[in-house]
């Protein structure tokens, strides 16, 4: 028997330096892909995994995460006031429940490791989901939902992978596995931003995992790594000793929204595949590349 997964954790803390200036006073989760913050984006991702408590790890200018997921009074009023029903109910369906949120801050970006760090206390003593929620995915099911199956067979640590060209792996981390269990698979190996042509496959670990608790332990004793950060894929290596990690090849597509032409295909991707828009956004696009 495995314990359900009901909380997940998502780090907002990082500085955003490759999306400055849009990142000096607004956290880059709140970039938005048309109409939808990145960070609302992955919270819907996890509801649709049965998540049901979403904790932020913020640093500074994150308020306006917190003010994202909270009610808005008076523009709820006003929306009220000028029958606005339709924008009033996705603003209701958006928001999670009154005490399914938590935030806590990481007070300096030392890394993904540290951020997962900082939220101990919130996950406390059971297994939980991580969502990076820049790494934004595209699928007909929610990447995380995809990822349960594995979890409930396997139990331990479950991760998703997606392939990368294999002159891009140093910019990932990446696993080896063995075998083949339908879409999931045993890791036998683990590495961060491995040096070109060192890589054990070309499987990136794309920001979608569920992990056990002990990786707290590992992470407080965790030295810097790759960038000079505390980074996660270390201690994971670390608890990979004692634990089981599953990697899981999901159905769907990964865009890093903190990269600025990753951003840029998920906004068109994202928009395409809209019933209401995206029949003229394809219009828009063939118009502008035939001009270019
Ligand atoms: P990134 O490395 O993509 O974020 O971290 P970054 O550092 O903000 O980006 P650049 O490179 O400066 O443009 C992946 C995820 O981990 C979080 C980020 O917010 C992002 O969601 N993170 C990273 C933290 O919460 N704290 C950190 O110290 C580092």
């Amino acid at each position: 028997m495995t314990n359900a997964i009901k909380k997940a954790v998502f780090p907002v803390a990082g500085l955003g330096t490759r999306f400055l200036p849009a990142t000096k006073a607004m956290p880059k989760e709140m970039l938005t892909i048309v109409d939808r913050p990145v960070i609302q984006l992955a919270v819907d991702e996890a509801r649709a995994a049965g998540i049901d408590h979403f904790i932020f790890v913020t640093g500074r200018n994150k308020g306006v995460i917190e003010d994202h997921f909270d009610k808005q009074f008076e523009l709820e009023a006003t929306l009220r006031e000028r029958g606005k029903t339709v924008e009033l109910a996705l603003l209701d369906s958006d928001l999670p429940g009154a005490g399914q949120t938590s935030f806590t801050r990481q007070q300096q970006p030392l890394g993904l490791g540290h951020a997962v760090w900082c939220a101990r206390e919130l996950v406390g003593d059971e297994p939980f989901a991580l969502l990076l929620p820049d790494m934004l995915v595209h699928s007909r099911v929610s990447c995380l939902a995809q990822m349960m199956p594995a979890y409930r067979q396997h139990g331990g640590n479950v991760l998703a992978v997606e392939e990368v060209p294999h002159e891009q792996t140093h910019r990932y981390g990446i696993v080896g596995i063995s075998g083949s269990e339908d879409n999931a698979f045993p890791i036998t190996e683990m590495v961060e931003k491995p040096t070109p042509g060192t890589a054990p496959s070309n499987l990136m670990i794309s920001g979608r995992y569920i992990l056990q608790p002990e990786i707290f332990d590992l992470l407080r004793s965790q030295e810097r790594g790759s960038g000079n950060e505390i980074q996660l894929t270390d201690a994971m290596i670390r608890l990979m000793e004692s634990q089981r990690f599953t990697a899981v090849r999901f159905e769907g597509k990964t865009y890093d929204c903190g990269d600025k032409i990753g951003f840029l295909s998920a906004n068109i991707a994202f928009a395409l595949a809209r019933d209401d828009i995206g029949a003229q956004v394809r219009e828009a696009i063939k118009e502008l590349a035939g001009n270019g």
